[in-house]
């Protein structure tokens, strides 16, 4: 593909070949330019003068120019046209001539291209149904051909599209992540109109909630534009629209605060979907304090929930883990979270999705997982441990009601001799040696395990 010129007016706008006047007329000023560019090293040969120029402007023309020291070496056949501050310009009868053709040619090349880039466009504008409907046929090609090549590509499958309301998937991927890492843990997706309709999934930072959420309505926008489907199997109820409010990024820039855009992109989402849409919300109230948010959160929940009285199929990410005490009164909301492993004070990510809720949001692991440094955590899991004492939003009364979440031994590891022992000490009792003697049996006691 050649370049096309940045202005119509500079010409080079028709290819070469296309019209064989126009490829002569290109050859004579190019041919004429080269002339001059070889002229003035003949001059300087000719006449001994080395400081000779050969030049153009738009006034004069072509010309030769000879400083004034030079002058008496000037050869009789040199014309004099100029004289300028430092010398006297000059033409040759040969020059001229030169310089008639080159400007003629010119002139006439543009001409002639303007012309025929005329008679092309009117050409065009004749035939601009076929062409645009060919440039159309040749889109929907494109896409096409592109899905299917992705489809090869990244093994996927062709979805079953029907009326029902469910949303089966098995092994989802998501499109675009599992071609940015390798090992992507494919997820399942179950959602109907019955008891699965709203699922609510909790889960720590970077666990993969949005991930998540994101495949399940990729997935089905890819089947009901009729393209195969990254999962290894999947069966898409159809739906109208998918409402999405994902991420909380400031957008100050706009003028509109990030948690007022929040509460619009919210509004439109609970004012215009339908039974037959698909919400996803990310995080929702994460952009205001976290009563408010909490409480708006949890007023959305039961709105979607009941929304027309049948509901509306919806995927909820939240960090409010105590939302999750919802399953029970909402009889089609079912909770999931991203299961996590804790190893010691560390956060294994497993990224797969299972059933039931967390009942912590483990911000602070994740905290330490990014190198916050070890006393701000250790400080921030005192405060935690203080707020959630007395408050009405920390780890509810019944969560033992939920289903814990998947930690492998740690939680119910017995609590160890030497700090049961070292809870019984009055250390107001004790005299420092005493205490220090206690000390050095609980280290040797500990030291023994
Ligand atoms: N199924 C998955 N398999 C492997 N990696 C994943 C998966 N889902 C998410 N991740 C990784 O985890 C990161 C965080 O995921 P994200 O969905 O943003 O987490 P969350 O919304 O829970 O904070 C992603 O950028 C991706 O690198
Ligand atoms: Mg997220």
């Amino acid at each position: 593909m050649d370049d096309p010129p940045v202005s119509v007016r500079e010409g080079g706008m028709i290819k070469d070949g296309y019209n064989e006047k126009l490829d002569e007329l290109k050859k004579l000023s190019l041919h004429g330019k080269d002339w001059i560019a070889e002229l003035q090293q003949q001059e300087r040969e000719r006449t001994g003068i080395k400081s000779l120029k050969v030049g153009y402007n738009s006034v004069f023309g072509y010309y030769i120019e000879v400083t004034k020291a030079n002058l008496s070496q000037v050869p009789p056949d040199y014309i004099r046209k100029q004289t300028t501050a430092n010398g006297e310009r000059f033409y040759t009868p040969a020059l001229k001539e030169k310089e008639m053709m080159i400007l003629s040619a010119d002139e006439k090349k543009m001409a002639l291209e303007f012309e025929l880039f005329n008679e092309i466009n009117s050409l065009i504008a004749a035939r601009s149904k076929e062409l645009q409907a060919t440039a159309a046929a040749l889109g929907e090609l494109d896409v096409v051909a592109t899905l299917a090549e992705v489809a090869v590509n990244n093994r996927y499958v062709r979805p079953e599209v029907n009326g029902s309301c469910s949303i089966l998937i098995r092994d989802g991927r998501h499109p675009v992540v599992e071609r940015s890492l390798t090992g992507f843990v494919p997820n399942d997706t179950h959602m109907d109109c019955e008891e699965n309709q709203f699922l609510l999934i909790t889960g720590p930072n970077m666990a993969g909630k949005s991930t998540y959420m994101r495949q399940t309505a990729l997935i089905v926008i890819m089947a009901q534009i009729g393209s195969f489907v990254p999962a290894s199997y999947a069966s898409v109820g159809l739906v109208d629209r998918i409402f999405t409010r994902v991420g909380a990024f400031d957008d100050l820039a706009s003028g509109q605060s990030t948690f007022m855009i929040e509460m619009v992109e919210l509004a439109n989402i609970l004012n215009n979907a339908t039974p037959k849409s698909l919400v996803l919300l990310d995080e929702i109230g994460r952009g205001t304090s976290t009563y408010d948010g909490y409480s708006i959160a949890k007023a959305v929940v039961e709105f979607i929930h009941n929304k027309d009285r049948v509901g509306v199929r919806s995927l909820f990410a939240t960090h409010y883990h105590q939302l999750t005490a919802l399953e029970g009164a909402l009889r089609r909301m079912k909770n999931y979270h991203i299961a996590v492993k804790e190893e010691g004070n560390d956060l294994v990510f497993l990224r797969k999705i299972v059933p039931g809720a967390t009942d912590r949001s483990y911000g602070i692991h994740v905290a330490r997982l990014a190198g916050v440094p070890l006393k701000v955590t250790q400080r921030a899991r005192e405060i935690l441990k203080d707020v959630e004492d007395g408050s009405a939003i920390g780890r509810g009364k019944d969560s033992s009601r939920y289903t814990q979440l998947m930690l492998f031994g740690s939680e119910d590891a017995k609590e160890s001799p030497v700090v049961e022992e070292l809870k019984s000490l009055n250390v107001d009792a004790m005299t420092p040696l005493e205490a220090l003697n206690a000390l050095a049996a609980l280290k040797k006691k500990a030291a023994g395990r």
